[in-house]
């Protein structure tokens, strides 16, 4: 034991730019923050992330960057955007350090970020009719541009991906459905291109959920056999956010569509847990913090693809989760602890995930209605009924299932990264790198980022194991 603390150490005191935070930040931060792209301030090189490390060091420090929301230790979703406690300690050690350079031979270079599709050449594109105006006033915006398909017949698609024109101000996205002809209405109505709705697509909610997009994320490529229709003559409807900006800005985004090329076996459909199965009205008193816990039977066996919790800006938290009928099973689905309003999100399970017929499933959500609640929209906080505006509440989950089928467990929905577990520091090569980390995380119980063999716990044998791939690649 003696050996691996001298190790420890000497690591935090090596800790440099190049070899130790250039890794982390350019897979988790860059995305978003590099030139054209939401973040405030690039950081794709050492001078840009120095000039910043005392306040990198903080909010990775408070969990506020990179935004993610659901709770990794609950459950866990692809693209899941959460730094270790390890990488904490490094950007931490760094600045603590003087935020030394290093030697720039050791720098990993810049993550490729394309400029076009991520997943392939798509069968169709649908674009904004006309580019729409930001104006550089500093607010938020919500505006939902009416996307007609004209397939000429129902379709299959297995991907929908979202292509924004600016990503200077295109904060995130909402993807839904409509046949009913609603939204023409109202985009009619509204003199602007698209219209403005703040929490949702300003209708029903009943055909509405088919997507979401935020900076840097990998959309869903449904597995084959499984995917959506759109039928003929519906309209794809875009809800752009745009973020603060102190100049104008103008914005022409598209939506790249994927069809099946199989034929679907499996549609997916979206359940959809709304204030129906509440047991009490859904009101929110002014100065109160309001508990509500919604139960929804499961009929069948079903496999869950994805599931996003939607509410607005008094929402507080949010958990859900699956029982067996004797309630000795839990099967946890999303916990929330901080809802973020602005970081909604479609999270996609890792892999189909089976709730058996007959179990519950569970909702469960807190709402702020106090003035201590920053994003309070009222002040003082006023009475909050269920609705589409700012100062409305909304209680939704939508959750995108298919019927099960023996085997789903080991469909996977996004890249699996269990092939080189050894990689720690994601240099995508076995080094003394990932010794040094494994060592600074020997003796962990739980949710060890070092855990090789999944058996919770870092131990000699995975200190074995990274030695057995030592100096190979992960490529
Ligand atoms: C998904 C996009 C995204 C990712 C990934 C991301 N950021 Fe940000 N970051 C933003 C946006 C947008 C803002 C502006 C404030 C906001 O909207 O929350 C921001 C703001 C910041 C700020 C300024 C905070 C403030 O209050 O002004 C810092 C510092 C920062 N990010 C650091 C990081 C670091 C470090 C990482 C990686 C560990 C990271 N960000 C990852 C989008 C992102």
């Amino acid at each position: 034991m003696c050996a691996v603390v001298n190790v420890g150490s000497a690591w935090a005191q090596s800790v440099n730019f190049h070899a130790d935070v250039a890794p982390i930040i350019y897979q988790e931060c860059t995305a978003c923050h590099r030139i054209g792209e939401i973040g405030p301030m690039p950081f794709t090189a050492y001078d840009e992330v120095a000039a910043y490390g005392e306040f990198i060091a903080y909010v990775t420090s408070i969990g506020y960057m990179p935004p993610w929301s659901p709770d990794p230790d609950y459950s866990h979703f692809v693209g899941e955007k959460t730094l270790s406690p390890t990488e904490i300690q490094t950007l931490a050690d760094w600045v603590a350090a003087g935020k030394p350079e290093g030697n720039p031979a050791d720098n990993p270079g810049l993550p490729d970020f394309p400029d076009g599709s991520q997943i392939g050449v798509p069968d169709a594109v649908l674009s904004m009719p006309e580019p729409y105006l930001h104006e550089g006033d500093m607010t938020d915006q919500y505006q939902v541009f009416v996307l007609p398909t004209d397939f000429g017949e129902d379709v299959s698609i297995r991907a929908l991906e979202v292509q924004t024109g600016n990503g200077n101000v295109a904060h995130h996205a909402i993807l839904g459905l409509d046949i009913s002809g609603t939204a023409d209405l109202l985009d009619a109505a509204d003199p602007e291109p698209g219209y403005e709705s703040f929490g949702g697509f300003g209708f029903s909610a009943e055909s509405s959920f088919f997507g979401a997009w935020v900076p840097g994320a990998l959309p869903v490529d449904y597995p084959a056999g499984i995917g959506r229709i759109i039928p003929e003559g519906a309209d794809l409807l875009m809800q752009m956010h745009y973020g603060p900006s102190a100049i104008d800005e103008s914005d022409l985004s598209e939506v790249n569509v994927f069809f099946s090329e199989a034929p679907i076996e499996r549609e997916v459909v979206t359940a959809i847990m709304g204030p129906q199965f509440l047991p009490v009205p859904f009101v929110l008193p002014p100065g109160e913090v309001s508990a509500f816990h919604g139960t929804m039977p499961v009929p069948t066996d079903v496999s869950l693809l994805n599931i996003a919790p939607h509410c607005h800006l008094i929402g507080a938290s949010w958990k859900v989760y699956a029982t067996s009928p004797n309630a000795l099973d839990t099967i946890p689905l999303i916990s929330i602890p901080e809802w973020d309003f602005n970081w909604q999100g479609f999270f996609t399970f890792p892999y189909l995930t089976k709730v058996p017929g007959g179990y519950t499933l569970h909702a469960e959500a807190t709402y702020d209605n106090t003035s201590a609640n920053p994003y309070n929209p009222s002040d003082p906080p006023e009475w909050v009924y269920f609705g589409e505006g700012t100062e409305d509440e909304m209680f939704f989950v939508f959750i995108d299932v298919v019927a099960y089928e023996e085997g789903d467990e080991l469909i996977a929905l996004g890249p699996t990264d269990d092939g080189c577990p050894e990689d720690l520091s994601g240099d995508g090569m076995v080094g003394v790198s990932d010794v040094l980390l494994l060592l600074s995380d020997f003796g962990c119980q739980s949710a060890c980022d070092a855990d090789m063999n999944g058996d919770d716990q870092v131990t000699v044998s995975d200190v074995l194991l990274i030695l057995g791939s030592f100096g190979g690649s992960c490529a």
